[in-house]
């Protein structure tokens, strides 16, 4: 038994920023994560980090309307008023543990554009800035002595009348288990892009916080918002950065058309990327894809100074050399829209503290809990995210997170006592996965609910493709019971705990179906072709879903606040969104 006064779990870069601030404040923190943390998928991120610095001729009120206009109108006004008012100093203080942004030729820190934003305001290293921030983070985490206990995999969060109390963890390497008692938990366990196939997300995004933190009890929000990234490579859906169109790429269909012009007349190849996935997805449906089955789209970038390319664009040069055999300053690169985010999460305020469930839930669960990342939904994002926007919600509420943790933890205080039942539920679980016998392999049953997913929950959905979806997903949920792990040792047994991840894909994938058959609009990035506007009289609400004691998914709603926190900016009210 291990006892901290923080206990974050995931060290991606809202975890690390959360663990690092923690720690310069005095806090007691420790950070778990299933991989050695410069492994975390914050590592992929390419195209930069987005700030409005006001000596750029820029205001974060902009950054805001942005954001809120991006949502579709789902974003919390409040957390985004505090995450576009503190991002340009959170950028300057990345600059100043160390990470080398891309300067201008005046030498100042240099921005590119991004997507559905009037400003270039990314400010950026190369196209690999995840990597970049997350290395120097990690040095500062190591300069500061944060306790991280690497390569621990997380089997269940601890409640304890109605407090989140710490967590049982398994060290993969041994296969030991732990229990890691703490005043306070930050879970920022990242997403779970995982749950489809293709997708631009590491193996690693599978879900875990998300589905523990719903298994003890919490909401989930906004599950039904899944993000298509518009330029991801045809075949392997590896990431190729919106900031290629940033730096003047475009895209044309078999017909030599830029299409963009049409359904983004202003913004063009840079309209938000809802907008650009679904009329890429127009285009192939309508036979002007290109190709052999007409079923990509091509992303020029020839016309681009060689030398800007190998500068600003070395990563997606390399990319798309090696797994598409394309030279890019020769020939265009085929794309297509592929599954990169999730907007919705475990639900909390601009605070970071996961909210009290709503309806049917007398029992607190979350107190003592707090989520950040990917893996909440604070929610700035609302119905689309605008690129670049994902790392410095990171920062700025893994920072946040350590604030309000700090305050909610007396130091020497005594950890909560346990009464050991709930550690014993858990481990029954993990002995009942670990020794299951069947005839499926684990592998074989996340491909085909991958498949569903991919084929019943994409760009474009209608009632009967989700609810056959949900009828094909029962029976492969059903056959979760036939999986064999053969490996029956505890020593880094990777067929065990990829099994254990695909109960959390599971219960991922099937809260996503659920909530995108219940929204009967059409708003972000979700996209009902049989309800194909967007109802703000009927849905601007936040959608909820959750477990009930008898395993029962249940849905509801919460309101969007389209409240700011001060007089310096004013709310935006809803209208049509056109780029
Ligand atoms: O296209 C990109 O570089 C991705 C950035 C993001 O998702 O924020």
């Amino acid at each position: 038994m291990f006892d901290h006064d923080v206990l974050i779990i995931g060290a991606g870069l809202a975890g690390m920023r959360a663990a690092l601030s923690a720690r310069e404040n005095g806090v007691d923190v420790a950070v778990v994560s299933k991989v050695h943390p410069v492994r975390s998928h914050s590592n992929a991120a390419q195209g930069g980090i987005n700030a409005a610095l006001q000596d750029r001729g820029d205001d974060w009120r902009d950054h805001a309307y942005d954001t809120i206009k991006g949502s579709d109108y789902l974003g919390d006004q409040d957390a985004i008023e505090i995450m576009c008012r503190e991002a340009g100093e959170e950028v300057i203080t990345m600059e100043n543990f160390g990470v080398i942004f891309n300067r201008d030729e005046e030498g100042r820190l240099g921005t590119r554009a991004f997507g559905g934003q009037r400003q270039a305001r990314t400010f950026f290293v190369a196209d690999f800035t995840g990597q970049a921030l997350l290395h120097v983070l990690y040095e500062q985490i190591m300069r500061a002595g944060v306790r991280v206990y690497e390569e621990w995999f997380i089997l269940s969060l601890i409640v304890e009348d109605g407090r989140c109390a710490g967590a049982v963890l398994m060290e993969i390497r041994s296969g030991d288990i732990h229990v890691v008692r703490a005043k306070a938990v930050i879970m920022a366990a990242g997403g779970i892009g995982r749950v489809f196939e293709p997708s631009t997300n590491a193996l690693i995004c599978t879900g875990d916080g998300m589905s523990l933190a719903y298994q003890a009890g919490a909401e989930l929000m906004d599950m039904e918002m899944v993000q298509y990234h518009p330029t991801t490579l045809q075949g392997s859906g590896v990431l190729i950065t919106e900031g290629a169109r940033g730096e003047g790429a475009y895209l044309l269909n078999s017909e030599g058309e830029r299409f963009m012009e049409r359904y983004a007349p202003n913004a063009k190849d840079l309209a938000s990327r809802d907008v650009v996935s679904r009329a890429m997805t127009i285009e192939i449906n309508e036979q002007r894809g290109c190709g052999q089955n007409a079923d990509h789209v091509m992303l020029h970038l020839e016309h681009i100074d060689a030398n800007t390319l190998r500068k600003r664009l070395p990563g997606i040069s390399e990319t798309a050399k090696i797994f598409a055999g394309v030279d890019l300053t020769k020939e265009p690169i085929p794309v297509l829209p592929t599954v990169h985010y999730n907007m919705g999460g475990i639900p909390t305020n601009y605070r970071t503290e996961v909210l009290q469930p709503t309806a049917d839930k007398p029992k607190n669960v979350c107190e003592g809990l707090m989520a950040v990342g990917e893996a909440a939904c604070v929610s700035v994002h609302g119905a689309n995210r605008l690129g670049t926007n994902s790392l410095i919600d990171l920062v700025v509420f893994g920072k946040t997170a350590s604030i309000t943790a700090k305050e909610k933890v007396k130091s020497n205080s005594p950890n909560i006592a346990m009464s050991g039942k709930a550690t014993d539920e858990i481990l029954d679980r993990f002995d009942k996965i670990r020794h299951q016998k069947g005839d499926l392999k684990t592998g074989e049953v996340r491909t085909v609910m991958q498949h569903i997913m991919q084929k019943k929950c994409g760009v474009f959905r209608t009632q009967e493709l989700i609810k056959s979806g949900i009828e094909e997903f029962d029976k492969a949920e059903n056959s979760m019971e036939n999986i064999n792990i053969q490996d029956k040792s505890l020593i880094f047994n990777t067929d065990l705990t990829e099994a254990l991840e695909l109960y959390n894909l599971t219960a991922q994938s099937k809260v996503t179906l659920h909530s995108a058959l219940n929204r009967k609009e059409s708003r972000g990035a979700h996209a009902r072709e049989d309800y194909n506007e967007r109802d703000d009289e009927n849905w601007l609400v936040h959608s909820l879903v959750w477990l009930t004691k008898k395993g029962e998914v249940k849905l509801g709603d919460r309101p969007v606040h389209m409240n700011t926190l001060t007089n310096h900016v004013q709310s935006i009210p809803p209208k049509k969104r056109v780029y």
